[in-house]
């Protein structure tokens, strides 16, 4: 049912923030070379949005009296700017899929509160794609 979903997605988001979170700031630790200095403070900035994404998830969980994942999903680090890119973009599409099926549940649900959550994380992950991609052009 559609309130099994939600938990599911939800446990999901926070495992994948966290994930993203150490991700990225790995990455600003790691950046290299002009390109690393120009995308060391944007990485710095997305991990810590990211931490608070996580934050601000697993709270709305506890007021769902749902017990929030400790686990991240894979951290992909990467070697270079352009990996890194890579990396990112792909993390950031697959989050705005999850969280535009999130914001569809959280309609089917009537759940305005964790609907409106994630319309705000999601405006956040479209910002982190567009500043990603740039991190791929030459
Ligand atoms: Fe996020
Ligand atoms: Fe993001």
């Amino acid at each position: 049912m559609a309130l099994d979903r939600l938990r599911k997605i939800m446990e999901d988001s926070v495992r994948r923030e966290i994930a993203v979170s150490i991700a990225y700031l790995w990455q600003h630790v790691k950046a290299r070379g002009i390109k690393g200095v120009v995308v060391r403070d944007i990485l710095k900035e997305a991990a810590i949005e990211e931490m608070k994404h996580a934050e601000a998830l697993a709270e709305r969980m506890v007021q769902l009296d749902w017990e929030p994942p400790t686990d991240p999903t894979p951290i992909r680090v990467g070697t270079n700017v352009k990996e890194f890119g890579q990396l990112d973009v792909e993390e950031e599409k697959k989050a705005i899929a999850l969280y535009e099926e999130a914001i569809k549940v959280c309609r089917e649900l009537g759940d305005d509160v964790t609907m409106m959550l994630y319309i705000k994380i999601l405006k956040d992950e479209v910002d982190h794609l567009t500043e990603f991609e740039n991190f791929l052009e030459d």
